[in-house]
């Protein structure tokens, strides 16, 4: 699929939206500070799939959480703003994600996937 461009400016801080590319629904999350340090607090290598936020995250563009809002356990669409870790709850069988979209508890095998994007500017998102 082509990459497409995603006007962030709407997006206020604490809003997740999702848009779709190559069909997959993609998580763009307008993090708050206390979303990043919540992410960044724990120590990423106690985790089920271990990665860092700052990993996870483009510098300078911290408040920014772009990936594939896909449950890596079966496939459904996990619910933001549910769940213990400021992220998304799997109401399928009770995955958990935190702000970082990394799993925290539940069946789920691995963290919701990064995919490839870039900022064209602080407003302005590419993915593809
Ligand atoms: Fe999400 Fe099973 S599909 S927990």
């Amino acid at each position: 699929g082509a990459p497409i461009e995603v006007d962030l400016a709407p997006i206020v801080q604490g809003q997740s939206i999702k848009v779709f590319w190559r069909g997959a629904p993609i998580f763009i999350n307008h993090r708050s500070p206390e979303e990043i340090a919540s992410a960044r607090s724990v120590d990423w290598r106690t985790l089920a799939d271990p990665q860092s936020d700052e990993d996870r995250t483009k510098a300078g563009h911290e408040q920014w959480l772009v990936v594939n809002g896909i449950c890596t356990h079966l496939g459904c669409i996990p619910n933001y703003h549910e769940g213990q870790y400021d992220g998304w709850l799997c109401h399928c069988h009770g995955s958990q994600y935190d702000s970082s979209g990394r799993v925290r508890k539940g069946p789920a095998p691995a963290n919701l996937a990064l995919v490839p994007y870039e900022f064209l500017s602080d407003t302005q998102l590419r993915i593809g």
